[in-house]
This record gives C-alpha cells, sequence and structure tokens, in this order.
C-alpha cells in the first residue's frame, strides 16, 4: 500500500522555508537556513524509531531509562544539493553513517545521470533516509532508490523541503514502499520543470555558482 506524505507543519520550520524561498537569501544565510530546517526534519523523520529500556546510574540513584533500539541509520544526500541537508541532520543524529548518490538532471533530457555511488557496508540492514532539498520530475530521486535497491537497500526513506504533486506521485508509482517528508507540495512545475513557486536552483544557491 502507498504511504501517505508526511508534511513537516511546524510553524519554525515553515518560517524558514519562507526565507530559503525568498530570492534575496544569500548563500551563506540559505546554507545556514537549509541546515536548520534539516535538524528540525530529523526531529519529526526520527519520531516512531523503536525505544529499549536500560538500567543506568545517575549521580543520585539506579534507574531504568530509554535508548534507541533496532536498526541504524544512513543518510543518504543526493549531490550535490542533498549536501546542505546532512549536517543538520547529523547534528540530530551522529551516529548515523553517510553514504553518497552523485546524480544530476540533464538539463535536455531532464534524465538524471549517476556518476558516482558509495554506501556503508550494511546498508541492507539500516533505516535509509535519502536527502535532497527538491523533489521535481523525480527523475533524480527513483534513479536514486533504483541504486539503493540493487544495493540491496530495504527500508527506505525520501526527505525533501519542498516537492512537486508530480514528483511525489511518480515516486509513489515506482515505489510505493518508500515513504516522503516534505516541508511543503508545491503548485506544480514550470516549462523547464522547475518546481513553482520552489526556491530556483538549490545547488546553486546553497554553492553560489549561478
Ligand atoms: C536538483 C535537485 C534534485 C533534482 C530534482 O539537482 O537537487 O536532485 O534537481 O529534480 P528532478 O526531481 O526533476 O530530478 P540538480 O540536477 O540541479 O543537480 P545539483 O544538485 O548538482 O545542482
Ligand atoms: N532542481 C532545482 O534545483 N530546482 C528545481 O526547482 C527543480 C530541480
Amino acid at each position: 500500500m502507498t504511504k501517505e506524505v508526511f508534511v513537516f507543519d511546524h510553524p519554525l520550520l515553515q518560517h524558514k522555508l519562507t526565507m530559503i524561498r525568498k530570492k534575496e537569501t544569500g548563500s551563506k544565510e540559505f546554507r545556514e537556513l537549509v541546515q536548520e530546517v534539516s535538524s528540525l526534519m530529523a526531529y519529526e523523520m526520527t519520531r516512531s524509531l523503536p525505544l529499549k529500556e536500560i538500567e543506568i546510574e545517575t549521580p543520585v540513584s539506579k534507574t531504568k531509562s530509554y535508548v534507541l533500539s533496532g536498526k541504524n541509520i544512513a543518510i543518504i544526500p543526493l549531490m550535490r544539493a542533498g549536501l546542505g541537508m546532512v549536517t543538520g541532520i547529523l547534528n540530530m543524529i551522529p551516529m548515523a553513517k553517510v553514504g553518497h548518490v552523485g546524480l544530476y538532471r540533464d538539463p535536455v533530457t531532464l534524465e538524471a545521470v549517476e556518476y558516482y555511488a558509495k554506501f556503508p557496508k550494511d546498508i541492507d540492514k539500516r533505516e535509509i533516509f535519502i536527502v535532497d532539498p527538491m523533489l521535481a520530475t523525480a527523475g533524480t530521486a527513483i534513479a536514486a532508490i533504483q541504486t539503493l535497491v540493487e544495493h540491496d537497500a530495504k527500508n527506505i526513506n525520501l526527505s525533501c523541503l519542498i516537492a512537486s504533486p508530480e514528483g511525489i506521485s511518480a515516486v509513489q508509482k515506482a515505489f510505493p514502499d518508500v515513504q516522503i517528508y516534505t516541508a511543503a507540495i508545491d503548485s506544480g512545475l514550470n516549462e523547464h520543470s522547475y518546481i513553482t513557486p520552489g526556491f530556483g536552483d538549490a545547488g546553486d544557491r546553497l554553492f553560489g555558482t549561478k
């Protein structure tokens, strides 16, 4: 069964997303905001992680308390723009391992072209969070999920800052088991397959390449 999209509606996150969208926001502030939003997203993305009770000793007495149990986590940024989300998530989940997929969207064909892939050895046993600020046509996300599936990855989540309705439908059609998280579902795609209203070219705004 297709998993329902989780939309982050926290006021802090929505406020910061508005600052990210504004065209006058420069690279330094853009990077800081993407990092902050990613930390807030990680807080929600990990809400259902299982806990186990352990016994500890405080300076005052012995007690039982909770720690994370179950599957370990892998964060998979899609390069380039997904890199901007990694530090914010690692700040919240420092024990996570990080794999990388390098993909760019060919500006003419809009096909995703893979140029790099490297994952933790036990990727098949980890809870996976693919991170990329944009889900537009979904060509990039679908290619990345396909690569992960070929590496035996099973528990795959996709986290983005904004998504188009077309991108969401495409991922859900290709991989109904993948849980999608986003801070906004925008109105659609323009003639260049950019998300509208969106926030422009995520990689260029993060790294100042335009
Ligand atoms: C952007 C973005 C996504 C992709 C989304 O990357 O970060 O990866 O486009 O578009 P899609 O859903 O239509 O595939 P881009 O191709 O601009 O590469 P970059 O991150 O290296 O700038
Ligand atoms: N890639 C971007 O960086 N922005 C979009 O709106 C779509 C794809």
